[in-house]
């Protein structure tokens, strides 16, 4: 059994588990940092709205390491809601939770869902590791293959399960690069494909945020029949801009999260 975690332990064992759920991550991180620390934006996470692993089952784990929660969000078309979280230090990744909520789905994908929930060990969302726990179910290519004709993220989580959707490298603090163009071009230059889903920046300096995200690495994930490559976790990268006050912008633009939540999309 796993200890409690400090902020900087469980980012670590999640950046840990995202690499190999992402292995250009690794490069990319490289690429960009040349060997120096990277600051995070924000890491992301998706579930389910039942109450054994729903958004607050997976803000506990935050709030109890001081985190706060901040804005909210809904996606009506993707049928999901989603909250933000910040931590007192700023140079902690903020948190972006969402989740599917299953009322507004088909009765067979919340069948689906359910079933593969009533497999997770009792009380699992409470354990340390839960986080990064991955898909403690089994899920078969054909409920893959149903679940993605009507949900993409619910066939996501169905084979990925719990551990960070993506990381988000803070271009703010990134040395060398004074625009997300230039880190748009130096991606592309070393080969990596961006999500081109409403742009490749999505939104702009007059909402305060600028998003782009590589489209996300293919993994061979295990069914429980075979095994088959599908799209896994992707980089996204921010850059923020000053509001009124003068203080950097902390909150999402759900217009342009909509598009970045494409970047898993089966292509
Ligand atoms: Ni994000």
């Amino acid at each position: 059994m796993s200890k409690a975690h400090t902020v900087e332990s469980l980012f670590g064992a999640l950046w840990d588990d995202y690499q190999h759920q992402c292995p250009s991550a690794t490069a990319i991180h490289k690429l960009l940092g040349g060997g120096k620390a990277i600051i995070n934006d924000h890491v992301a996470f998706r579930t389910f709205n039942l109450p054994e692993v729903g958004l607050e089952k997976l803000a506990a784990h935050f709030l109890a390491l001081g985190y706060e929660a901040k804005g909210e969000y809904r996606f009506e078309q993707k049928k999901l809601a989603a909250r933000h979280f910040e931590h007192p230090d700023p140079t902690a990744p903020k948190v972006f939770i969402s989740e599917l909520l299953l009322e507004q789905c088909s009765t067979e994908l919340q069948d689906t869902v359910k079933a593969m929930v009533a497999q997770l060990p009792a009380n699992a969302a409470d354990a340390p590791d839960f986080l990064y726990s991955g898909a403690q179910w089994q899920v078969s290519q054909a409920q893959y293959d149903a679940l993605l004709k009507e949900s993409e993220y619910a066939a996501w989580l169905s084979a990925f399960g719990y551990r960070a959707n993506h990381f988000t490298v803070d271009v703010n603090a990134l040395d060398g690069y004074e625009t997300l163009e230039a880190v748009n071009q130096a991606l592309k230059d070393a080969g990596f494909a961006l999500n081109s889903s409403g742009g490749e920046i999505k939104g702009s300096a007059e909402v305060l945020l600028e998003q782009s995200s590589t489209l996300a690495d293919k993994v061979a994930v295990s069914f429980s029949d075979d095994e088959r490559v599908i799209p896994s976790c992707f980089y996204e990268f921010a850059l923020r801009y000053p509001k009124a006050d003068g203080q950097l912008y902390t909150g999402f633009v759900a217009a342009s999260a909509d598009k970045i939540f494409e970047s898993t999309d089966a292509r």
